[in-house]
């Protein structure tokens, strides 16, 4: 059984919902900008089969085009709108959580969906399980000190990706470390868009974590 819901109700988004099995880790799927909640579904089956799919859809229009958070220009991030969608986002987690019984998910985050990914990480870190950030930049200047100890967190990066310098994902990835993360930070010889490598690295690394409620 699968469930849109196309208003946003008591849990504050629009969002679709797949229930899974309790034993595999729920997907948080965080499309990128102009995608919707339908995007990530397909990639969600694959990495996580079995899984619950929470799938929110951004609240803030771009032009039409759906995203997380405002941006003043391309990778230039309106940070004050950042962390207001990005407490709004935790809100949500909570109480779809509450009111589908889920464990605490990993997100699945592409392009603009990774970087309020890796905002929720650094703002919210008891929100996430961990995280796979697929083209994801560094959301915050001036990151808080989050304690993400032993958080797993798969970062895609793409060597030829017009959007997102190296540099900065390089900062991001060492952001995420020094805040206790276990990174494993991954450069593909692809742009800015989704390949099937990503698919097939992002499945075998979820498929290597423990399950909820694993010691
Ligand atoms: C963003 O705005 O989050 C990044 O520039 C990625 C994008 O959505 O193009």
């Amino acid at each position: 059984m699968t469930q849109d819901v196309r208003t946003p109700n008591a849990l504050g988004l629009i969002h679709h919902f797949e229930p899974g099995a309790t034993e595999a880790r729920p997907l948080l799927l965080l499309h990128g900008t102009g995608g919707n909640e339908h995007d990530l579904l397909p990639l969600g089956r694959i990495v996580a089969p079995g899984a619950a799919l929470l799938s929110p859809r951004g609240a803030v229009s771009e032009n039409g085009m759906p995203r997380f958070f405002r941006r003043l220009a391309e990778g230039v991030f309106d940070e004050a709108d950042l962390r207001r969608r990005t407490a709004d986002l935790a809100a949500f987690v909570a109480a779809a959580r509450a009111r589908f019984g889920l464990a605490a998910p990993l997100a699945l985050g592409f392009s603009n969906g990774a970087n309020i990914a890796a905002a929720l990480l650094m703002l919210h870190p008891e929100v996430l399980a961990g995280a796979v950030l697929i083209r994801p930049m560094v959301p915050l200047a001036e990151p808080p000190a989050a304690n993400l100890a032993g958080k797993p967190v798969l970062m895609l990066s793409g060597a030829m990706d017009p959007i997102v310098p190296a540099e900065n994902a390089g900062r991001l990835a060492r952001q995420l470390t020094a805040a206790g993360a276990a990174v494993e930070h991954r450069i593909l010889p692809v742009g800015h868009g989704l390949s099937q490598a990503d698919v097939s690295l992002a499945a075998d690394w979820v498929r290597g974590l423990a399950r909820p409620g694993a010691a």
